[in-house]
Order: structure tokens, then sequence, then C-alpha cells
């Protein structure tokens, strides 16, 4: 078996050689940019980690998780025009470094070009893979509609914004678990675990990067701090923060919210600060804690000796305390 970081230097070993061939440079450059910036690599490394509970030749579907990254990478491009986001991964977004156009454009390609390192050498229940996959790809469009139609609304629930995370977040690690098991000749009960495992971690996962888009340090989170609060993001510590604020709190961050004309940087200072008075940390790190357990137990549903699945474990830790 390999490890995670076995398997993500392999991940990004592949990635480097990756040649387009094709012209113009002005759409595949912004491609190359952003998948050089590294990041995680979350989705191609549970997806190989998922294949390698089964199987050893991980070599074989390296195109199959490139493909992963790519079409996650595509919808970064497009999120970040959505989001007005300038920086990521450390960098000037696509849409900074060349212009909107480009960010939409090279974006589409990509998703082009994720359908075709999906297809490539045709694996093993190919059927089924593009099926899950071209679901989870609309899940998340889903996901990414909802997210912004919940920035003008002030009455979302917690639990809409699990589902509305579930959807843009939560799915793409699932699926990305689930592929790599269904490629591997997985039982179906073992693929479903896997899946709720990974769809637990997910929303896990998400409601930390909302966290660190508060608290977060920006030279490791690599994103600017405090760009949910000035979209209005219905975040998990917005919609408790509403909940739990007595009324001269819950006043005035309506009032943040629904200001038109406003210094950027003291927003965020009110805002944050309402947080910590309201004790939202706690809240979001309870909610973490309870997607995550949910997520293990999950995992241990897997039919394999338990040693098998620790690398998966483990690295769902890892992800939970996160700095990036
Ligand atoms: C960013 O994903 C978008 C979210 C779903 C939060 P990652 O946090 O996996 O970003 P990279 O790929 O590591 O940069
Ligand atoms: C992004 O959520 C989800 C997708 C890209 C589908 P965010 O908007 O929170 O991601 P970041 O913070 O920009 O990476
Ligand atoms: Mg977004
Ligand atoms: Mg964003
Ligand atoms: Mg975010």
């Amino acid at each position: 078996m390999f490890t995670a970081l076995q398997l993500l230097d392999d991940v990004n070993s592949y990635i480097s050689k990756l040649q387009y061939n094709r012209t113009p440079k002005g759409l595949y450059d912004p491609i190359e940019y952003v998948l050089s910036l590294g990041g995680k690599r979350i989705r191609p490394v549970l997806m190989l980690m998922a294949y390698n509970l089964y199987k050893d030749d991980v070599s074989t579907v390296m195109s199959q998780a490139v493909a992963l990254e790519t079409y996650h990478n595509y919808t970064l491009l497009h999120d970040d025009l959505m989001d007005r986001s300038d920086m990521r991964r450390g960098k000037a977004t696509v849409h900074k470094v060349w212009n909107e156009n480009t960010a939409i454009l090279s974006g589409d390609a990509m998703l082009v070009l994720a359908y075709q390192f999906l297809t490539r050498n045709t694996p093993a229940h190919l059927d089924e893979i593009l099926g899950l996959f071209s679901q989870t790809a609309l899940e998340i469009c889903e996901g990414q509609q909802f997210d912004m139609e919940f920035e003008t609304r002030e009455n979302v629930t917690a639990d809409e914004y699990i589902e509305m995370i579930r959807l843009k977040t939560a799915v793409l690690l699932a699926a990305s678990l689930k592929i790599g098991a269904i490629l591997a000749g997985a039982s179906t009960a073992d693929a479903d675990a896997l899946y709720t495992f990974g769809m637990q971690i997910g929303i896990a996962f998400q409601l930390k990067d909302d966290f660190l888009d508060v608290y977060g340090n920006p030279e490791l989170f690599g994103k600017n701090i405090g760009g949910d609060i000035l979209c209005n993001k219905k975040t998990f510590m917005l919609i408790k923060a509403l909940e739990r604020a007595d009324e001269a709190q819950r006043k005035e961050l309506l009032t943040w919210i629904s200001k038109a004309d406003y210094n950027p940087l003291e927003k965020i200072e009110v805002v944050t600060d309402l947080y910590d008075k309201i004790g939202i940390k706690n809240v979001c790190e309870n909610k973490m804690r309870e997607h995550y357990m949910q997520g293990i137990a999950s995992l241990l549903e897997v039919n394999l000796p338990v040693e098998k699945t620790l690398e998966l474990k483990n690295f769902a830790e890892h992800l939970m305390y996160r700095e990036m």
C-alpha cells in the first residue's frame, strides 16, 4: 500500500509532465498556470487511496485521478470569478493575471479535458464512472447556484447551508473515493460506504474552509481573508451568529449585511469581532467534528481489515486540522 504522500508525489509528477501541445497559448497557459500552483490535490489522492485499498497498480488510473484535479481546477476558475476572489494558492487568480473571459473559456476547456482524462485508455466500468462523474458535476453547479442565491437572502437555515455545501463541495470528495473504488472493482456496498465517508468529511472540509476564510493565516491559506464576509456568504458561522446574537448584535450584523457602501477592512473586522463575542468558533468546530465522526463511522463499514483504512482515516483527520 502507498501512503497519501507517495500518491500526492505521483499526482504532482504526472501533472508536471502534462503537455497540451495545442494553440492558442492564451487558452492553455492559464490552465498550466493554475495547475502548476499546487494545491492540496485531495480529490485525486482520495481516488487513488480508495483504489489502492483493493489494487496496487495505481499508475494505471493516474489519468482518471488527474481528471478529477483538472475538473476541480475548472470549478475554481469560475468560482473565483463568481466570488470576486483575487488570490488563490498564494498567487493572483486567472481572471486577474489574464481577464474574465479567459477564466471562463480556459475553465470550459478544462471541463472538456477532464472528460478526456477520465475516458483515456477506456478504464473498467467506464459507464458507471461517467454517470457518477456527470451527476456530480451537475450537483456542483446546483450547489454553486444555491451559494450565490443565498448571498442575497437573510433567512437561510443551517440545514439549507449544509445541503448547499454538500452539493458544491462534498459530493466531489465522495465521488472521487467512489470512482477509485469502482475502478478497482470494489463491491457496491464498499463503494457506497466510501461515498458516504467522502460526503461527511467533505461537509467538514467546507466548514473548515469557511472557518479559515475568517480565522486563517493568509500566508498559509493562500486566499484573502474575509472574502466570505464581504460577499455576505451565508456560512454556518454567519447563520449561527445571527441565531445566537442578542438583539443589538443581530441588528449590527444585519446592518453590515445590507450596507452597500462600506470600508471592506472595517466590515471584516466588525463581523469577525461579533463572531468572537458570540463564540462562533466553538459552534463551527463542533459541527465539523460531528460530520467528521459520521464520516469515520461510514469508513468503518468498509468490508476490509481496519488497518487497511487507517491511512484514509489519518488523511481525513489531517484535513480537519489543516491551515491551508
Ligand atoms: C477549494 O478547494 C474549494 C473548496 C471546495 C473549499 P481546496 O481547498 O481543495 O483547494 P486546493 O485545490 O487545495 O487549492
Ligand atoms: C467553492 O467554495 C466550491 C467550489 C469551487 C465548487 P468556496 O468559494 O468557499 O471555495 P474557495 O474558498 O473560493 O476556495
Ligand atoms: Mg464560492
Ligand atoms: Mg470562492
Ligand atoms: Mg471558501
